[in-house]
């Protein structure tokens, strides 16, 4: 039933059709530079990206809960005295949002709603907005309040106060809000992102933050976000080193798709891939989606696509040429099995890409098989293989 909703789950809508105002972002990098740090700090960061930096601030390991192997997220406290929300924690999207006591949908009070009457360091703007996911719209009314993320505390921060919530989807999530950690650029117009925010209030020890996703998740443990750091018992092996094509998603490119040793060629004038944890599937340039199925056997149903559960382990590992080397998605991986059912966890990129080039979204599902870190003072997203 919401298999398209999960797979639209948090990628704003095609680039440019933002209702928000878009603003052509300035990169984390700038904001540094203004800052002004010390000379050859980022020379460093540049040169040396292994090395630790002593920089004030901390690390934080925010546990995610899973729910039905699909959305994964994690708790948030915002205001004074600090009411806490569950988050998805989005790099396709860079605004942060909860429900509120302004609004009266029976999704907003099905959900934990922030009540700004509660919290002696909220301050009010008459600013509203209307925010706009692949699944549905809501709109929301700005506000600053702080924001704790464990030991993290990133103070004056801007966010959206939900006004109103549709009920499909929002009545049947679990999860009460976003946390968008996607570039300024498709922000809401002049306020600080929260990892704007995080940076400049020195807040993380490293520009940088990294997901796991379990491949065996439960509820009450579906994986990490690391704010500020990597945590090295997750993954094994090198880190790829893929650099952000464009400063808006965490947009990559993709050099070459194969399925099996079967090169495909659909990537030989280029392809992108915005890594996307508020993404649920594998989603493919809708052009070759039929060629896909077709190659993995798979065949289009009420569920989705079907495989033949027992058929799986002869099914062709697919394979990604990033930065040079191949990432492989096997069919364990990739398929998902579901009392009994199997299915191929793909689905059609639902945004064109800006720039011409078939554009993929790689999803949890992906990212369940490469812990992802993001590095925001080099531009650039790294993988390596989960534990
Ligand atoms: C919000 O808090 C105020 C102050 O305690 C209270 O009067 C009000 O009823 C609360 N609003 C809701 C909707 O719970």
């Amino acid at each position: 039933m919401w298999g398209l909703a999960l797979a639209l789950l948090c990628l704003p809508l095609g680039e440019g059709t933002l209702r928000i105002p878009l603003r052509r972002g300035r990169s984390i990098w700038e904001v540094m530079r203004e800052k002004g740090l010390p000379e050859g700090f980022l020379n460093n960061l540049r040169g040396d990206p292994g090395r630790k930096y002593q920089l004030s601030g901390a690390v934080a390991y925010e546990p995610l809960m899973n729910y039905l192997d699909t959305f994964y997220f994690g708790e948030v406290s915002i205001g004074t005295p600090p009411q806490n929300f569950l988050v998805i924690f989005d790099t396709g999207s860079s605004n942060l949002w909860v429900p509120s006591t302004y609004c009266q949908s029976p999704a907003c009070e099905d959900h934990t709603r922030f009540n700004h009457s509660l919290s002696s360091t909220f301050l009010g703007i008459d600013v509203t907005y209307t925010l706009r996911y692949g699944f549905g719209d809501l709109s929301v009314v700005l506000g600053y309040d702080t924001v704790t993320i464990q030991n993290i505390v990133i103070r004056n921060q801007e966010f959206g106060l939900s006004l109103y919530e549709p009920s499909r989807p929002f009545y049947y999530l679990d999860f009460d809000g976003i946390l968008g950690m996607a570039y300024p650029g498709v922000a809401i117009s002049g306020f600080n992102t929260l990892m704007q925010n995080m940076l400049q209030q020195n807040q993380l020890s490293e520009p940088i933050f990294s997901f796991y996703f379990s491949r065996n998740p439960t509820y009450s443990y579906g994986g990490e976000v690391i704010l500020g750091g990597v945590d090295p018992q997750l993954y094994s092996g090198e880190v790829l080193w893929a650099p952000v094509v464009q400063e808006l998603y965490w947009k990559i490119s993709i050099e070459e798709f194969s399925i099996g040793y079967s090169v495909t060629s659909w990537c030989s004038q280029g392809c992108h891939g915005i890594v996307d944890t508020g993404t649920f599937l594998l989603t493919i340039p809708g052009q070759f989606m039929a060629a896909l199925l077709q190659a993995l056997g798979a065949e289009e149903s009420d569920y989705g696509f079907l495989v033949d559960c027992s058929s799986v382990p002869n099914m062709p590992t697919l394979y990604f040429a990033i930065s040079g080397a191949w990432l492989s998605l096997p069919p364990t991986v990739y398929v998902l099995e579901n009392d009994g059912i199997c299915t191929v966890g793909v689905e059609s990129t639902y945004v064109p890409s800006a720039s011409g080039q078939p554009l993929w979204i790689l999803g949890n599902l992906f990212l369940r098989q490469y812990y992802s870190i993001f590095d925001m003072a080099n531009n650039r997203v790294g993988f390596a293989l989960a534990t």
